[in-house]
């Protein structure tokens, strides 16, 4: 039974109506990455990264915010593979969850979870962040934080996360530039590993030649007709 781990970037969830990161306008709006995703942005203006966060949160409950094919196709395929399927995911979007899927590592955090800054435990998040949404685990009560891994902070679940790549038979990029790290790192990984690497974006990233395959097209098409190989061929 091949064990798979799958890779998601922002390009699963763009035909879900949510921005990637790189497009023209990208997603971080007139905001400069420094002033909305990183420790030093937070310390200087914690309101104007609590409304950010708040914005984003409240877009997944647009109505016309939902799981696409993509998601669908990733939470069959774990549904219905016989070996373990792993979704290590860059999004910090809840559209995997919301498809189905179950094993779910968020790398970079969640929109629907919420932190405290010293203790570190990790609330869901119920309300919009404010001074006054504060923790319940240390007295003095912080204000709780985004759930979100900033530039310079470490991602989430590595050692989880590397263990998956290396006991993988096969690992699936999806929707990423391939530019940010240690996450454009795995597929070198997962090929010194002896696993099947495969490649499923728009257009080529920035990693694309360590693939050794590569399948271009939206997520919606490349995906589904994927996961249909997969769960056809001897398992
Ligand atoms: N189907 C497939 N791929 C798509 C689609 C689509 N419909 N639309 C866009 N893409 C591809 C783009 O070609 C691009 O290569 O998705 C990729 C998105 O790349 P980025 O915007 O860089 O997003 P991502 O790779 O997830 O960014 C990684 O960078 O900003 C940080 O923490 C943030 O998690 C994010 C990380």
């Amino acid at each position: 039974m091949a064990n798979i781990v799958i890779l998601t970037g922002a390009g699963i969830s763009a035909e879900s109506g949510l921005k990637t990161f790189r497009d023209q306008d990208g997603l971080w709006e007139n905001h400069p990455i420094e002033a909305v995703a990183t420790p030093e942005g937070y310390q200087a203006n914690p309101q104007l990264v609590r409304e950010f966060y708040n914005a984003r949160w409240k877009q997944l409950k647009d109505a016309d915010v939902a799981p696409n094919a993509a998601h669908q196709a990733l939470a069959r395929l774990e549904a219905e593979h016989q070996g373990r399927v792993t979704l290590v995911t860059q999004n910090v979007d809840d559209l995997h969850e919301r498809a189905g899927s179950r094993r779910v590592i968020h790398m970079h955090g969640q929109l629907t979870k919420a932190r405290c800054p010293v203790s570190q435990q990790v609330f869901p998040k119920t309300e919009p962040f404010s001074e006054s949404t504060v923790c319940t685990c240390c007295i003095p009560h912080y204000p709780l934080r985004p759930h979100i891994v900033w530039f310079g902070e470490m991602p989430l679940q590595m050692e989880r996360i590397e263990n998956e790549l290396a006991q993988c038979d096969l690992f699936i990029s999806i929707g990423t530039s391939g530019s940010v790290y240690p996450a454009a790192g795995f597929v070198e990984l997962a090929n010194q590993l002896g696993a099947q690497t495969i490649e499923l974006n728009l257009e080529p990233s920035q990693v694309a030649s360590q693939f050794q395959q590569t399948r271009y097209g939206r997520a919606s098409e490349t995906v589904v007709e994927l996961v249909e190989q997969i769960l056809k061929s001897p398992q």
